[in-house]
């Protein structure tokens, strides 16, 4: 594939703690040069710039743009301002690598979709566990029927900061606190993370065709407000899925489990043999159950081969013209799960998607 010599020319809008992450990793990927970064607290953005040795910071997004020269954007700022950011961008003709949840809402979700096709400019989300060598290995081995046919899965991610202080006081912490709050435009732990544990099992299993969701949010603090913030988002959320091929799933995710920090765990049954991801023990190598193995129930664990980050992909696809996955629309799929978890919780029924 004919690649591009000149680097691409990235900037980065939101500097708050992810943005560190994105300012690490794309720092190593080659062929990129991070120009500018931009944060509505522009001491903020200038204090982030010097640490990561960024030349430019400004206060806004618009003025960036403008004056950055930037050719690609890296939007990190908290879920309610991923669609207007994304859509500005992509009307100012700029490549897109946006992060996870893509939109609030499916309706949004789509319409950032619409905008991408649209510029026809390069698009993704940050489903950052895509980088796990584990899952890319697992959706291989599932998807060319490594497995047989899938009949079970369980999956779940585990947190702990609502049990512990073991990210800090999220008490205190506004990073925290609009985690926690619908009104900060939070869809609880569903959104903030139930959207990884959802690509991470649909990925290699394929789409959900229904699901029977329960999502509770407990008291947490005095009539469950601290300051500005209600607490009414969820923070513990059941899945019960069907997916298309047939097989049955749960999917959980909480903030509430102590001693797992942040934990995927993926077990995909067939009719030819059992894998298990568990993050806990490694996401570079996967267990497997199968052949004569099934009979004796004996486990061997398989390392997996490097997989390019989102990071690297992003950057190889503005270089190759190749938009890679997960692009918006993986983005928009995954929310229109969210979107149905919602309803089958408010209406305590399953929900086709
Ligand atoms: N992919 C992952 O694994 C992963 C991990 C953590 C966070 N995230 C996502 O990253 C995003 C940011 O999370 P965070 O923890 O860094 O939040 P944060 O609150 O620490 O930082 C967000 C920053 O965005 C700034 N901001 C708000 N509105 C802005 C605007 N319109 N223009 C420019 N800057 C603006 C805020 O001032 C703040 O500095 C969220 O969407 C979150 O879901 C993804």
């Amino acid at each position: 594939m004919k690649r591009r010599k000149r680097p691409v020319k990235l900037a980065i809008i939101g500097t708050g703690g992810m943005a560190n992450a994105h300012a690490e990793r794309f720092a190593k990927v080659e062929g990129c040069q991070i120009v500018a970064a931009c944060d509505v607290d522009i001491e903020r953005a200038k204090a982030f710039s010097e640490k990561h040795r960024i030349p430019k910071a400004y206060a806004s997004a618009e003025e960036m743009i403008v004056k950055s020269k930037c050719e690609a954007v890296t939007i990190v700022t908290p879920d309610p301002y991923h669609k207007p950011l994304s859509i500005q961008c992509l009307e100012a003709g700029l490549h897109v690598l946006c992060e996870k949840p893509l939109a609030v809402t499916y309706p949004d979700a789509r319409k950032m979709v619409a905008a991408a096709k649209k510029a026809g400019t390069i698009n993704m989300v940050n489903l950052s566990y895509r980088d796990w060598p584990a899952l890319q290995a697992v959706a291989c081995l599932v998807q060319s029927g490594g497995i047989g046919e899938v009949r079970h899965v369980e999956a779940s991610y585990l947190q702990a900061w609502l049990a512990s202080k073991i990210w800090g006081d999220w008490r205190t912490t506004p990073a925290w606190l609009w985690r926690l709050s619908s009104q900060h435009g939070s869809k609880g732990v569903l959104g903030d993370v139930g959207v990884h544990i959802v690509d991470f099992a649909t990925f290699p299993v394929g789409p959900i065709s229904s699901v029977y969701c329960r999502l509770k949010a407990f008291n947490k603090a005095p009539k469950n407000r601290i300051g500005e913030y209600t607490l009414d988002a969820n923070d513990s959320a059941v899945l019960n899925v069907e997916f298309a091929n047939g097989a049955l799933g749960t999917i959980h995710t909480t903030r509430w489990c102590g001693g797992h920090a942040n934990r995927l765990f993926l077990k995909i049954a067939g009719t030819l043999g059992t894998v298990e991801i568990d993050s806990d023990r490694s996401t570079t190598s996967y267990r497997i159950c199968s052949g004569e193995n099934l009979d004796t129930g004996i486990w061997t664990e398989v390392e997996s081969s490097e997989t390019p980050n989102n990071y690297q992909r992003f950057i190889d696809g503005i270089l190759t013209r190749t938009n890679d996955q997960p692009d918006f629309a993986r983005g928009a799929a995954v929310q229109k799960v969210l979107d149905a978890c919602f309803v089958s919780d408010a209406e305590k029924r399953p929900v086709k998607i």
